[in-house]
């Protein structure tokens, strides 16, 4: 199975537009083709009456079950916006970025699973870790902190901060190396069968440069995702 998801981060999209912009090319795709959407929480439920054919997911969720947070959606309530939900994004980097530890990101993903929504792992060096050679202790820092309590996602997504709306994604030689780190670590811990996704600048230009590596399973697309037409471009080339 192959995954391409779109991450359409905070953008407004005119759904319908995405919608008939991308649904022109969707016989195209491969059956083996799991095609997933990020929309922001308002749009959750629009996007799964609109989109039957597609999966849907969110962008983040709260680390507690309920109570006094302001401004938080709780586990449950992203299934009151659509009961099809079936994947929620935790640890992006800009998520991170705000504040979130290791250590928070595995509560996020817990409250996911107590309430069967699949977590999709983000995790990425930055570039002064990358820039020191510190890239695989920064990826075995993010990968123990999250497993160590027997959270399991369904999909990690490999996304060095460096690589992030820039236009251009990481070469091969990183993403290679980086891959590499993350296949062992699952090995020595028997979860090889996790597939393992790139995020970083994907666009129709590099998605087979990119997808032409080996443990790849599928892409996480930020920017390349807000066009309809754009993004079936994409998925046709897996
Ligand atoms: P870009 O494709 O815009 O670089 O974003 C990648 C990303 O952060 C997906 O989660």
């Amino acid at each position: 199975m192959k995954y391409l998801i779109a991450n359409w981060k905070m953008n407004s999209i005119d759904i319908s537009k995405w919608k008939n912009d991308f649904e022109n090319h969707h016989k195209e795709f491969k059956d083996n083709l799991e095609i997933i959407v990020c929309p922001n929480f308002i749009d959750l439920t629009e996007c799964s009456e609109k989109f039957t054919y597609l999966s849907i997911g969110a962008q983040d969720v709260s680390s507690h079950r309920e109570g006094s947070f302001t401004g938080q959606i709780s586990a449950k309530q992203l299934l009151k916006a659509t009961n099809k939900l079936k994947y929620c994004i935790v640890g992006h980097s800009e998520v991170r970025h705000k504040g979130d530890s290791n250590f928070l990101v595995r509560e996020k993903s817990e409250q996911l699973i107590n309430n069967k929504i699949e977590p999709i792992l983000c995790i990425g060096e930055d570039k002064e870790s990358l820039g020191k050679g510190e890239r695989e202790s920064f990826l075995l820092h993010q990968l123990n902190s999250y497993f160590e309590n027997g959270s399991c996602p369904k999909l990690i997504a490999y996304e060095p901060i460096w690589a992030i709306g820039i236009g251009r994604a990481a070469d091969q030689k990183n993403i290679k190396e980086a891959l590499e780190i993350i296949s062992k670590f699952l090995k020595y811990k028997k979860l090889e069968k996790i597939p393992l996704l790139y995020g970083g600048s994907v666009s129709a230009e590099n998605i087979e440069e990119i997808m032409a590596l080996s443990y790849l399973s599928g892409c996480l697309v930020g920017n390349s995702s807000l066009d309809g037409k754009e993004f079936a471009r994409i998925a046709k080339k897996f």
